[in-house]
Formats: structure tokens, sequence, C-alpha cells
């Protein structure tokens, strides 16, 4: 059995590789999606949304059927109680992934409201990120099975 993870993006992600390129690169948000698929394809389903909308990621996560989230939900991480208490609701382990190190950014940026209801946090590996997140939501699920 495969599991299957959805890897959910956030306000503004839409606009990789066109979007402030210094500080999150150059590979737009489809090419990271085609990469992971390829990577990842054999080892574990892979579902994707994003969203600019906070409602829409919340109706997202309630009737998801995946069995692990990889999220950057970009601002949203700073800020939304609302998905926070979405995560808690479906009680599935998410990884939060940011492209950016936003340790080394704004302060606003240095608080997440997400990290706490996460089995952990990934900053500053550029898209490389999002394989770490699906990599350590596997090696969560394998110990729990
Ligand atoms: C981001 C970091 C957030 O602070 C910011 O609002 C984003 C992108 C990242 O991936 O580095 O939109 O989530």
């Amino acid at each position: 059995m495969k599991f299957l993870i959805s890897i959910i993006n956030g306000p503004n992600l839409n606009l990789l590789g066109r979007r402030e390129k210094i500080i999150y690169g150059t590979f737009s948000l489809d090419e990271i999606c085609e990469r992971l698929k390829i990577e990842f394809g054999k080892f574990c389903d892979l579902e994707f949304f994003q969203s600019n909308s906070e409602g829409s990621i919340i109706d997202y996560v309630h009737s998801s059927k995946s069995d692990g989230f990889v999220m950057n939900l970009g601002a949203y991480s700073h800020t939304s109680y609302a998905i926070r208490d979405a995560i808690c609701a479906v009680s599935r382990p998410v990884v939060e992934v940011h492209i950016s190190n936003v340790l080394n950014r704004e302060n606003f940026r240095h608080v997440s409201i997400i990290a706490p209801v996460c089995i952990g946090y990934v900053v500053g590996f550029r898209e490389f990120g999002y394989n770490l997140g699906i990599l350590a939501l596997l090696d969560h699920m394998l110990n729990l099975g």
C-alpha cells in the first residue's frame, strides 16, 4: 500500500519563479510539483493543492483523504489560527515547509502559528524543502505502521 501525501501551497506561491526570485528562486510551482512526482512517485502518491484563500485551504484539509500533509502556507503560517484548528481537527501528520529561511527575515516571519501542531518544520532549503518534508512524513508514517 502506498501512502497518499498532499502538498498544500498557500497564498502567492502560485507566483513562484516570477516573484522575488532572489528570495524564492526561479522554479515555478508547476516545475516543483513535476519534480516531486518524478522523485517520489515510486514511493507514495502525491496530490497537489494551491490556493490564495484561507477558507479554501481549510475546506481542502477537511475533505482530503491524504495520510499526511506537507504545507507551505505562505503568510498564513504567521497568522492563521483557523488553519491550525483545521489541522488539529483532522489529526493527521503535517510538516511545515518554507522555501526561504524565515528566521533570518523580518520579525513577523519568525513566528509560526502552525509549527506547534506539526511533526516538524523545514525552512531555508529553497524548493528542496518539499523533498525534505515528504521524506520526514514518510519516515514518520512508516515508524507508526
Ligand atoms: C514563505 C515565507 C512566508 O513568510 C511568505 O509569506 C511566503 C513564502 C516561504 O516559502 O519562504 O509567502 O512561506
